[in-house]
């Protein structure tokens, strides 16, 4: 440990704090299980743990343990958090929480009759695009939030056990979809009600029996519309963009393959070039630092700091139910081509929404369609006489 006087304390001696403590931090790994030897034995030698097994239940009972990280394959998330309730350690688990919203369902139900602290490691709403997105959002910057859509496509995942729907539990919506669907669900408003999904998927080049494509479209109870695109088919690496759209504004966010980093190279030196890159010669696009591009870094401060503050992280085990139940919707919907309810067995947002209003006032007697300046310079006004329906158009010079 480095003992550091900062001398200082303002704007740069903030950023160096945040720096120094997020990336030379005092959380450390002490256990680690795999099911292999040498992988656990390796792991520990790499972060230097002091205990490995084979034996998932010994890691988490371990002594010196105060919080387990799941990040097990998904047919084994159910089990490893009951060994954590069991054991009455605070359990943090990777996506998706389960394979489908019954697993979640006895998941969540099972850490809070525990009373452990349980976190949802969606690192993608904690990349720092998405941060700041977020906060213009929640400050009204894009007005009514109208479409928010999400799109993760890559050309499939590295290990065996995703492509094997029995333990993966599904395809790429699952897989891919569980970031899209809490995006955008952040962006609309966690508390806002998801009703409907209508889901095509299929499965286009893989010989596998979960789908390889899907695009869904989600219902919110405002009227607000989710969108997710997904695949494990997409050719050119892993392709990460976010669009939200209000009454007032947007955003489009690209996470990955452009970042403003570009390169080219013969191939002499070729390296590692960043998650799911599917060539390391011509034209690249690196990432700078993918920890903290993909959320990890700005997520495991928030879900160590309510640890520590003993509340809620942002994103808890109810945040992964309710990703599960609106995928089983889209999985429904996939299948009999229609709208198919989102079943929640537990909702704790706003209850008895309707359709926000479309109408802008614009005087007693109008409401607003458009306004618009011309290239001749003209300030174009269209409204709607509201008595009579009659959409006028004025022209102020
Ligand atoms: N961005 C993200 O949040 C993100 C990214 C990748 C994976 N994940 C999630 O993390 C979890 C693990 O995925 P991964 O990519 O690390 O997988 P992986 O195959 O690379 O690693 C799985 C680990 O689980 C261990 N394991 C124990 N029992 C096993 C068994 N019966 N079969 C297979 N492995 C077993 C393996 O030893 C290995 O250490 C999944 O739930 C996945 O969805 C999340």
């Amino acid at each position: 440990m480095i003992r550091i006087a900062m001398l200082g304390s303002g704007f740069i001696g903030r950023f160096y704090a945040d720096s120094l403590q997020g990336y030379r931090n005092k959380d450390k790994i002490v256990s680690v299980y795999s099911r292999k030897e040498e992988s656990a034995k390796k792991f520990a030698a790499d972060y230097n743990c002091e205990h490995y097994t084979t034996n998932m239940e010994e890691a988490i009972a371990h002594a010196n343990v105060d919080m387990v990280c799941i990040s097990l394959p998904n047919n084994l998330h159910e089990e490893a958090v009951m060994l954590c309730c069991k054991h009455n350690k605070a359990v943090m688990t990777t996506k998706p929480l389960g394979r489908n919203a019954a697993e979640a369902y006895r998941m969540l139900q099972a850490v809070e009759e525990a009373g452990i602290f349980n976190g949802y490691l969606e690192d993608l709403v904690y990349t720092p695009k998405f941060l700041k997105a977020h906060e213009s959002v929640k400050n009204g910057a894009l007005g009514r939030i109208l479409w928010a859509k999400s799109r993760e496509t890559h050309p499939g995942p590295h290990s065996d056990w995703f492509w094997n729907i029995e333990l993966a539990g599904g395809g790429c919506i699952l897989d891919l979809g569980c970031h899209c669907v809490e995006i955008t669900r952040s962006y609309i408003g966690k508390d806002i009600l998801p009703t409907e999904v209508m889901c095509w998927a299929d499965t286009q080049v893989k010989p596998i029996d979960a789908e390889d494509h899907a695009i869904a479209l989600i219902k919110y109870e405002t009227g607000a519309i989710a969108q997710f695109e997904v695949s494990w088919t997409f050719r050119g690496g892993l392709d990460l963009r976010d669009e939200v759209m209000g009454s007032e504004g947007t955003i489009w966010i690209n996470n990955f393959l452009r970042t403003g980093f570009e390169m080219f190279t013969t191939g002499k030196g070729a390296d590692y070039v960043s998650e799911k890159a599917e060539s390391n010669t011509g034209w690249l696009f690196p990432v700078g630092d993918e920890l903290n591009e993909l959320g990890y870094n700005h997520m495991f401060m928030d879900m160590f700091n309510a640890y520590e503050s003993n509340k809620a992280p942002k994103e808890t085990f109810y945040d992964g139910y309710v990703v599960n139940a609106v995928l089983d919707a889209a999985y429904k919907s996939a299948k009999t081509k229609l709208w198919e309810p989102v079943h929640l067995d537990v909702w704790r947002g706003k209850t008895g929404l309707s359709k926000q209003s479309h109408l802008t006032e614009y005087d007693a007697d109008h409401y607003l369609v458009k306004e618009e300046v011309t290239h001749y310079g003209a300030k174009k006004l269209i409204l709607k006489n509201k008595k009579t329906g009659k959409i006028e158009e004025r022209i102020l010079e």
